[in-house]
């Protein structure tokens, strides 16, 4: 979907910081898109660019090569890092020194500074509604970020032609399920097709200890049961809450397989009767961009802001096989520590703060009695792309608030320890 009509397009030679220029030049509503330096001409000026910023330190012969092909094709370029000496006779300048750059723009490309995301919603429903016609749209709702602002941009454009699925697997938080569904039909009145597959999951996850076969079970067991009720809403696009990111860490900067961050695995999956047509109308959107167009819509910060779930949710976040009444122990807790983390105001001082249920028996003392039950692990980080994560330091006061809570009100926990490991070596979640 095309935004504006000033795209100025970054070529990627090898910047490792390539995303966070585009998203900065931005700022400063300039358009950007960012491409791989083996990207073929007639594709470059498909986006029709007002110019190219080459960035990056890719000293290769393949860079050597490519490079002055995409210089000579007929629009303004800058480069930006050591590539410079590749593209002789093209104005340069340091990495770093955005400002060049964003004079480049403007001076040079003649950008105006007129794309801005108050346009983005106005332009997205039009575009939406030319690509789909009369026909129906079906899209996955997680009540995570990117599919629920899907969700809102499709509602508003296509309005009952789109169904919305939404899968409870059983392994949601405590009031998840209730609060999707007051919000979206509630709300939003939207066509919702609710599906409880809990006993599904849960029989199929029975006694299974392994965490690789747990996901492998739960990623399984969700392809079948959304592909069901997809098929049951006669829809022939399928509505994805794909992001820029996605689509740029899937494409190698020099088209070897090594540069590829992590595939796109969206559409991945699906049975192979069920040929969708693609709607992915954030595709060409940052992550904070995402939520600003969310918050347009009129979705609340609760959902907007909420810390980042992993997809087989609290799945990986109960340690052994996953058994219904120990589930909901976490579930409980979990509900805690969210509550209890809000109410210090602690809750958007850190990236994710959630509990883990340790299937391990200690001995203690509850209400006079001798008892025997399970641990409840506290885990606190702070990280910026959750590639590292640093532990927070929580105040001992509200940790204090949380455990005593969670021994008195959660039947089956007489223990809460806190985990103090940074990533590495440890991973954020525990399985
Ligand atoms: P780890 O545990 O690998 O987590 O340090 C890094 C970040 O990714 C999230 N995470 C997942 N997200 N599907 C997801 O969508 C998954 O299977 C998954 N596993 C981990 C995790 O919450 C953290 O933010």
């Amino acid at each position: 979907m095309r935004q504006t009509e000033q795209t100025v397009v970054i070529v990627n030679c090898g910047y490792p910081d390539v995303q966070k220029l585009a998203r900065k030049i931005r700022d400063h509503h300039i358009y950007t898109m960012v491409m791989p330096f083996t990207v073929p001409t007639e594709r470059l000026l498909q986006e029709k660019p007002v110019g190219l910023v080459f960035a990056g330190s890719e000293v290769s012969d393949l860079a050597k090569a490519e490079l002055p092909r995409l210089a000579n094709a007929g629009v303004p370029a800058y480069a930006a890092g050591d590539v410079s000496a590749f593209l002789p006779g093209v104005p340069a300048g340091k990495l770093d020194d955005v400002e060049k750059i964003l004079d480049f723009c403007k001076t040079t490309c003649g950008c105006t500074g007129a794309w801005t995301l108050d346009t983005f919603v106005d332009d997205a429903v039009r575009e939406i509604r030319e690509l789909v016609g009369n026909e129906k749209v079906v899209l996955g709702l997680s009540g995570g970020v990117d599919s629920s602002v899907v969700a809102a941009l499709l509602h508003k454009a296509i309005g009952d032609q789109l169904t919305c699925v939404f899968v409870n697997h059983g392994l949601l938080r405590k009031n998840e399920a209730e609060m999707v569904q007051k919000l979206f039909v509630g709300h939003f009145k939207m066509n919702l097709k609710y599906v409880d597959a809990s006993d599904r999951f849960l029989d199929k996850l029975a006694g299974v200890a392994d965490p690789e076969q747990k996901r492998k079970i739960i990623g399984k067991e969700f392809i079948e049961v959304f592909a069901e009720a997809a098929r049951e809403t006669n829809a022939t696009f399928l509505g994805q809450g794909t992001i820029y990111p996605d689509i740029l860490e899937s494409i190698s900067f020099d088209g070897k397989p090594e540069g590829v961050i992590k595939s796109h695995h969206n559409v991945g999956g699906l049975p192979p009767d069920l040929k969708f047509k693609l709607v992915e109308p954030v595709e060409r959107l940052f992550k904070d961009e995402v939520r600003q167009v969310g918050k347009m819509l009129g979705l609340p910060s609760e959902l907007l802001d909420r810390h980042p779930f992993p997809g087989p949710s609290l799945g990986v976040r109960h340690v052994g096989p996953i058994a219904r009444p120990t589930l909901k122990m976490l579930q409980e807790a979990d509900a805690i520590v969210t509550e209890e983390l809000i109410n210090a105001g602690w809750y958007h001082k850190t990236w994710q703060t959630f509990a883990i249920f340790v299937p391990v028996k200690t001995v203690g003392i509850k209400d006079g009695k001798r008892s025997y039950d399970n641990v409840i692990a506290i885990r606190s980080i702070n990280s910026v792309d959750a590639v590292t994560a640093d532990v927070v330091e929580l105040p001992w006061e509200l940790l204090f608030k949380m455990s005593t809570r969670i021994v008195k009100e959660v039947e089956g926990i007489n223990r809460v320890v806190y985990d103090i490991t940074g990533k590495p070596p440890a991973t954020i979640e525990w399985e």
